[in-house]
């Protein structure tokens, strides 16, 4: 079996990678693991960036999600029992932000993707790669009914996520890697409720961060600090309303608005970049490059950014003859990739208790808030990170 380019993994990167491609007429196949009801059933991400917005449209699928999803033009941020907004389109020339779940994104990719004819091939096993320097890289893998297949490719991208295999099939010693990790997690709660708010609220308590998100009118998606070794056995439904009370007091006795809990999750906390995203014919994008906390709501974002490049480079290879594009991948898309890890590092450490109770640590975060929320020049600078800094 031989196809331009083998992508490993339907997650964002991969799917969005599939159909950008497709659109350029260049044919890929693409391999995941998990069963398309699983990948499509995964709660992650709820934000997306103008940009990822508009690439759904450019790409065909963005019906939907025009329908369904909700336009967001501010956050609140609430320190100190007060609630500060920022307006977006006020701050950054009309940009705003979609709330639209990344599963909902992933299901509206697979039907275009199908609808076009793509080959997605699901509930693989065993996946390798092979010959990724010389210019035809393969995949091996066993297929869902077992039987091992080979797939010789121009190009493989490595869209496989955290803990894939793309990553770690680089040979030791070509990738600088950085990671910081968190001393604190997010407990993410699902409810059945309405949304406690119109637009997010990201609040600091001396108790600890608190996040409310919505996933659709009678749901909600909330989160709060724990440590990362806590367990969800350990906060029954009362206690977490009760935290979450306490962490979203105001002065004027807000309250969020309270149901039936029925998805409990601990999530770690990190950030991690390898430079380069490259090895040859092997191309690293999303999760498998790159990791942020999740409190800047980047991850996703930052997948379909690297494919947008991804995409332009192979399209240049194949339409002009161009191969500068590709060799200069790593760098292009690693130049946005720091901004946005910079975002999501300065977004946590303003917005989180760290353990051991450093007072002027904890000083310094409300005095940053109170710039933020106080200075037009502060609030411009996260508006800006927030809806997205230009595409590479
Ligand atoms: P993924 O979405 O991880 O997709 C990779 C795909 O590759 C998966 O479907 C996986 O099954 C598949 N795969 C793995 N190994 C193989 C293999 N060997 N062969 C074939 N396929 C393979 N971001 C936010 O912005 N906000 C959030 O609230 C948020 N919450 C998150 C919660 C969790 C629990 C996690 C893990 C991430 C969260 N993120 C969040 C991050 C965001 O979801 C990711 O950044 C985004 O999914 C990255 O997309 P991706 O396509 O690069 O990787
Ligand atoms: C959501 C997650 C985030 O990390 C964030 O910053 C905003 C929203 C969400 O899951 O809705």
């Amino acid at each position: 079996m031989r196809t331009q380019v083998g992508i490993i993994g339907a997650g964002p990167a991969g799917l969005l990678l599939s159909q950008l491609l497709h659109l350029a007429g260049i044919e890929s196949i693409v391999l995941e693991t998990r069963s398309q009801d699983a990948i499509e059933a995964t709660i992650r991400a709820g934000i997306l960036e103008q940009g990822t917005v508009d690439l759904m449209r450019t790409i065909g699928a963005g019906e939907r999600m025009d329908k369904e999803g909700f336009r967001h033009e501010g956050i609140a941020l609430r320190f100190k029992g007060q609630t500060h907004r920022l307006d977006f389109p006020e701050l950054t020339d009309g940009k705003s932000v979609m709330l639209y779940p990344q599963h909902e994104v992933i299901k509206d990719l697979v039907v275009v993707r199908q609808a076009g004819g793509g080959d997605l091939r699901f509930e693989v096993r065993d996946v390798t790669l092979h010959d990724l320097d010389p210019s035809s890289p393969k995949i091996r893998y066993r297929n869902k009914d077992g039987q091992t297949d080979e797939i010789v490719c121009d190009f493989i991208a490595g869209c496989d996520g955290t803990n894939g295999v793309s990553r770690p099939s680089i040979p030791q010693g070509v990738l600088s890697t950085y990671e910081k990790v968190y001393p604190f997690g997010w407990f993410g709660i699902l409810c059945k409720a309405p949304p406690s708010s119109e637009e997010l609220i990201y609040s600091l308590h001396d108790r600890g961060f608190a996040l409310v998100s919505t996933r659709s009118p009678d749901i909600q998606r909330m989160y709060f600090q724990v440590d990362p070794t806590d367990k969800v056995e350990n906060w029954s439904d009362d206690r977490i309303w009760e935290e979450f009370r306490l962490r979203l007091a105001t002065d004027d006795g807000w309250t969020p608005k309270e149901g039936p809990i029925f998805s409990k999750v601990i999530v770690g906390m990190r950030s991690f970049v390898v430079d380069p995203m490259q090895y040859g014919r092997l191309f690293l994008a999303g999760d498998a490059a790159h990791v942020v906390p999740p409190t800047g709501a980047k991850g996703l974002n930052l997948a379909a950014a690297d494919v947008q490049v991804l995409a332009k480079a192979m399209q240049a290879f194949y339409r002009q003859n161009r191969a500068d594009l590709l060799d200069q991948y790593s760098v292009t898309v690693l130049r946005r990739i720091w901004k946005a890890e910079r975002f999501s590092w300065w977004m946590t450490s303003m917005l989180h208790r760290f353990p051991g109770n450093d007072t002027f640590q904890y000083q310094m975060q409300l005095a940053e808030l109170d710039y933020v929320t106080s200075s037009r020049i502060g609030a411009a600078a996260l508006a800006e990170n927030y809806v997205g800094l230009p595409m590479a």
